[in-house]
């Protein structure tokens, strides 16, 4: 599934955004700063504190986002990840994050790959898949 670029434009410039995952019965959200997209189907995030939300991520690599400003971008992407523990990735992920804070030690490149994105925006089309 393709994001728009007003959607990776919102991404871009969004400080939070909020990460929800799932291995068993209880479903956990996370707020994660480090999230850009790397193109129309693929969010970058990174690993730097990640613990019940990585244990989730090796069981299930299903996860979904929403921004915090979801009114400027009312959408829910789902989709799946790949997480990378060295490699170009990781390398980009580093760099990003020392580049904001030194002190940052980042654990991985959590690649989310979009497959389905949701209407979030309160009204008639709230709840329907994108096309
Ligand atoms: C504003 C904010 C931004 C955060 N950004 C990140 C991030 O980019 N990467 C990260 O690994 N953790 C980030 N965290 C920490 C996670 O939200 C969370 O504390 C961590 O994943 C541990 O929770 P968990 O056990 O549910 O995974 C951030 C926390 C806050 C409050």
């Amino acid at each position: 599934m393709v994001m728009s670029d007003d959607m990776m434009d919102a991404i871009e410039k969004e400080n939070v955004v909020f990460l929800s995952t799932c291995s068993g019965d209880i479903p956990n959200v996370v707020p994660i700063g480090f999230a850009r997209p790397l193109n129309d189907e693929t969010i970058l995030l990174v690993d730097n504190y990640m613990k019940k939300t990585r244990e989730n991520l090796e069981k299930n690599p299903k996860a979904a986002i929403v921004l915090r400003d979801s009114l400027k971008c009312p959408y829910q992407f789902k989709g799946r990840v790949e997480i990378f523990e060295s490699g170009e990735y990781f390398e980009d992920a580093v760099d990003w994050a020392k580049s904001v804070m030194t002190k940052l030690s980042p654990k991985a490149a959590v690649l989310f790959k979009v497959e389905e994105i949701y209407f979030i925006q309160p009204g008639p089309e709230a709840g329907k898949k994108v096309d």
